[in-house]
């Protein structure tokens, strides 16, 4: 499937139990410096870890086929594969008679009919961010050059608020020092809380939802463009590529609806000669541009579709209502896996805005 990207352009192919995944990346400039090692250590982050991730164990080692050499881009398109290696599809054989509620299958199968292939989700998994979060480590590989860094932590799990970008953007340190844990919090002292949360919805055969904070720190000033061309918008467009991504908001994002223009105004200042906004209630995005301040961002998971607990559905083969009880190693709580996706889908979006402003001053 390919992306909205504006100067590079990406495909992301495979289905998540067929023989391979992967992503091919074009338009990279030659010469940039690319650590294979780090993009593997940027991809292992969304490996399943803790109880309420799946079961499934895939090594997700990236084979990169052509784009670098010898650690640096080639200027040639980038190509990558991830072998499926732990694939069960009898999981998944009744699915095309009683749809899950609230995944793909039933969407899908209107749209493509018999020629979808639904096992493990197919080309609609979550395994397919895989690819997504390797191509987004090329990216964040290319940005260190500038300085650029998109990191993410989780903002909210199961409904309970934890610490927020709103209280104040957190230290990029803190932010990263968050990654060394399976659930990336900015507060421990909620830590113990949430474990019972997932536990206890694994243990009824539920999931949870939560929404994941992105920060990009040190984005200069003037990426992005007017109306279609806006920053927002093709960011969010991303951070929708994510299976279960249901909402999407900037700054102060739906709370900004709510305040006076003197609330709401991010006020001009000069710091160290660098013009400066006091706040940060627009997210660090004005006229679809960057202003130089952090782009903050907060994307809402839902609760995983594919549940234990019996639910309702239909049979399409008999017309009749029925109850669906679904097997197979589904995450509980895909959030804390998500959290690398949505970094892997910002720094893409920056790093093609960037090319697009070089390419604007030839
Ligand atoms: C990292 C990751 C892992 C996921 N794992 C599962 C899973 O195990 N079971 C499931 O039902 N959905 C899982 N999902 C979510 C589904 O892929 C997604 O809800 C589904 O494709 C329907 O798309 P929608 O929720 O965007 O409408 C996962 C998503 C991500 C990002």
């Amino acid at each position: 499937m390919s992306s909205n990207l504006e100067v590079l352009k990406l495909s992301v192919f495979g289905e998540s139990h067929g023989r391979a995944i992967g992503f091919t990346l074009e338009g990279l400039p030659e010469g940039k410096k690319v650590s294979e090692a780090a993009v593997q250590a940027f991809v292992d982050r969304r490996k399943s870890r803790g109880g309420y991730a799946t079961a499934r164990r895939e090594a997700d080692e990236v084979e990169f086929l052509s784009g670098l050499k010898n650690g640096y881009t080639t200027g040639a398109p980038v190509c990558a594969v991830i072998l499926n290696s732990d694939a069960r599809s009898a999981d998944y054989n009744k699915l095309k008679d009683t749809p899950r509620p609230s995944h793909c299958d039933y969407a899908a199968m209107q749209k493509y009919g018999e020629w979808c292939d639904l096992a493990g989700s197919g080309h609609f998994s979550g395994r397919l961010t895989a690819p997504l979060c390797a191509a987004g480590g090329v990216a964040a590989e290319i940005l260190k050059d500038s300085g650029i860094r998109a990191a993410a932590y989780i903002a909210e799990l199961g409904g309970i608020p934890l610490s927020s970008y709103r209280n104040g953007v957190p230290s990029l340190t803190d932010v990263v020092e968050a990654h060394n844990s399976e659930l990336p919090i900015l507060c421990e002292e909620k830590r113990e809380e949430l474990i019972r949360l997932l536990d206890q919805a694994r243990a009824e055969g539920d999931s949870l939802g939560g929404v994941v904070e992105l920060v990009a720190y040190h984005v200069p000033v003037g990426l992005g463009g007017p109306l279609y061309e806006g920053l927002e918008g093709r960011l969010a467009s991303m951070f929708f590529a994510i299976p279960a991504v249901k909402g999407v908001e900037f700054g102060d994002g739906l709370h900004i609806s709510a305040l006076k223009g003197s609330e709401a105004n991010d006020a001009f200042r000069y710091e160290d000669g660098k013009v400066v906004t006091a706040t940060n209630r627009s997210g660090g995005i004005n006229g679809g541009i960057s202003n130089g301040m952090e782009i903050t961002a907060r994307i809402a998971f839902r609760p995983t579709p594919s549940i234990a607990k019996p639910q309702k559905t239909v049979n399409l083969t008999s017309c009749t209502d029925t109850e669906i009880r679904i097997k197979g190693r589904h995450d509980s709580c895909i959030v804390p896996r998500a959290v690398v996706c949505t970094e892997a889908a910002a720094s893409l979006i920056i790093l093609d805005a960037m090319m697009e402003n070089a390419s604007r001053r030839i």
